[in-house]
């Protein structure tokens, strides 16, 4: 790719961008948020038509009208919103639209099964043809996915930030599959903020910075201050460092808190936990243990059966989210489009969502379009959210500047009780240190800050003290000093030394 020229109104996305890709690399595609990534991988992939610029495919100049002409010529993406039907098998799926049809033009499912048990075995993928697409968890999607790519034959395989919704062990069985392409000859694009990944996996990086080419390194040449350096032009911390905060009174109380079906096994059990005024509480535990069923409780969002929320004296049993964020809880979801934000609403309304129904935003009957606009610039400022206008949807914003929106919103409630899930989710490594340097900001004004993580260095660098979740409890609950990578590890396997949990509640 060359010259690889993309505006949006105002915005150029792309500012002649160039990238290079051999058969046989893994190659890292990395960047500041809103740099331009997955504008350039929409391009390669023909879902968005370039203004300017060239794409040779092996020395032949292509034009891409529309992802069938990308597939064509080899390209193929896992997206990260995965497009895969519900209701039909893995095998379906991955054949579906492609040539495997019996005689009748129905599909041949024999034929589609055979077609995957040979894929999956080649390339170590695993998942069963059979099984319904439904009831699979995000990493074996993912795995369908590279399966549906792999089946069309793509040389290019274009995955866009795939290890932020995975666990380590998916995303070490994830590395495994990429670099078994590799061996074959494939060519694997990456994106993703984890510069971890990018030394460990890649062996080649592009770096864009303001739409354009910056730097293009061998990742064996090169280390993650360098590559940080080209991202930002500036020098950046990528330690985090923790900084004790100073403790008040007990200020968010769960009590017993138990979450599920009425029959059968609850996702949240029995847990009781406190956060005092001025602390972080960290909570880890690998995905799908009930931590984000614990926090969309505690927030309202999700019934509880039995036990108990409390601000201070007051009781939350029974109250909705509404009445839950007046009493003083503010809530960054996990999902950042789904729950988190209207993305056909402006940014404007986004950031104002919340605080519309009291002054400065609500004068009388109406609202007032002037506060909310200095309300919302006053959040894009903060957080550094790159947006040409506020008036443009959310959904055009970059992953990571949609990510800083939310976090930015519900941190300008100043409510006492914050919870927040995986707030830097795809959100890089500038970023990251400012969310950080804000959420201790946020505690040391005096509040409550529940925060789960799947990052551990996170948790590292933030909490207070640190809770851990594995099968709906909590089962380690360990005080600054206390907390290892090693211990954690353990009680996130189920393996707690201290198997008993204190009861915190007070
Ligand atoms: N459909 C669109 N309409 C308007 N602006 C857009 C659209 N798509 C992207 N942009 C803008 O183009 C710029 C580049 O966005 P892009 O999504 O390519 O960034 P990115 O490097 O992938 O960032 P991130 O790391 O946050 O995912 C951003 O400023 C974004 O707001
Ligand atoms: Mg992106």
């Amino acid at each position: 790719m060359t010259g690889i020229v993309k505006r949006f109104g105002d915005v150029v996305a792309n500012d002649s961008a160039d990238l290079e890709l051999a058969a046989g690399e893994i190659h890292a595609l990395v960047g500041e948020n809103g740099a331009g990534k997955s504008t350039l991988m929409s391009v390669l992939y023909g879902l968005i038509a370039p203004d300017s610029g060239e794409i040779r495919v092996e020395g032949r100049p292509v034009t891409f009208r529309s992802p069938v002409d990308a597939v064509a010529a080899g390209m193929g993406m896992v997206h990260q919103a995965f497009r895969l039907f519900p209701s039909m098998t893995v095998a379906e799926n991955v054949v579906y639209r492609a040539e495997t049809r019996g005689t009748a033009g129905l599909l041949d499912r024999r034929a589609a099964v055979r077609a995957v048990q040979e894929l999956s075995e080649r390339y170590g993928l695993r998942v069963d043809p059979r099984a319904r697409v439904r009831n699979l968890s995000v990493g074996v999607l993912q795995r369908v996915e590279i399966l549906k790519a792999l089946h069309r034959e793509a040389q290019v395989l274009i995955l866009d930030e795939p290890t932020a919704v995975l666990t380590p062990q998916e995303t070490r069985l994830l590395f495994d599959v990429l670099r078994g392409l590799r061996e074959a000859g494939r060519t694997v694009v990456i994106v993703t903020h984890k510069l971890g990944e990018v030394l460990e996996l890649s062996d080649k990086v592009t770096v864009l910075r303001d739409g354009r080419t910056v730097a293009r390194l061998v990742t064996a040449e090169t280390d993650g201050a360098e590559i940080a350096r080209h991202m930002t032009g500036r020098a950046v911390d990528l330690e985090g460092h923790y900084v004790a905060g100073a403790p008040g009174r007990p200020a968010l109380h769960v009590e017993g808190l138990t979450v599920g079906p009425p029959t059968g096994r609850p996702v949240v059990d029995g847990v009781s936990l406190s956060v005092r005024a001025g602390e972080i509480v960290g909570i880890a535990g690998v995905a799908g243990n009930g931590q984000v069923e614990l926090l969309e409780a505690i927030a309202g969002l999700r019934a509880a059966r039995s036990g108990s929320v409390r601000i201070g004296d007051h009781r939350l049993d029974g109250l909705s989210a509404g009445r839950r964020r007046e009493a003083g809880v503010a809530y960054v979801p996990e999902d950042r489009a789904a729950t988190g934000s209207a993305v056909a609403a402006s940014v404007t309304d986004n950031l104002a969502i919340g605080f519309h129904r009291r002054p400065p935003l609500r004068r009388g009957w109406r609202l007032d379009g002037g506060a909310m606009r200095s309300h919302a610039r006053q959040i894009i400022e903060h957080f550094d959210i790159k947006v040409s206008s506020p008036s443009v949807p959310a959904g055009t914003l970059s992953g990571g500047n949609l990510q800083k929106l939310v976090v930015g919103r519900e941190m300008a409630h100043d409510a006492p009780v914050l919870l927040v899930d995986q707030p830097t989710r795809g959100v890089d490594i500038g970023a990251i240190e400012n969310i950080h340097a804000r959420l201790r900001g946020y505690r040391d004004a005096g509040h409550a800050v529940l925060l789960a993580s799947a990052e551990l260095g996170e948790l590292m660098a933030l909490a207070d003290r640190l809770l851990v979740m594995f099968g709906g409890r909590v089962v380690a609950d360990l005080a600054r000093g206390e907390a290892t990578e090693e211990n954690v590890g353990l009680a996130m396997a189920g393996l707690a030394a201290t198997a008993t949990a204190r009861d915190t509640a007070s």
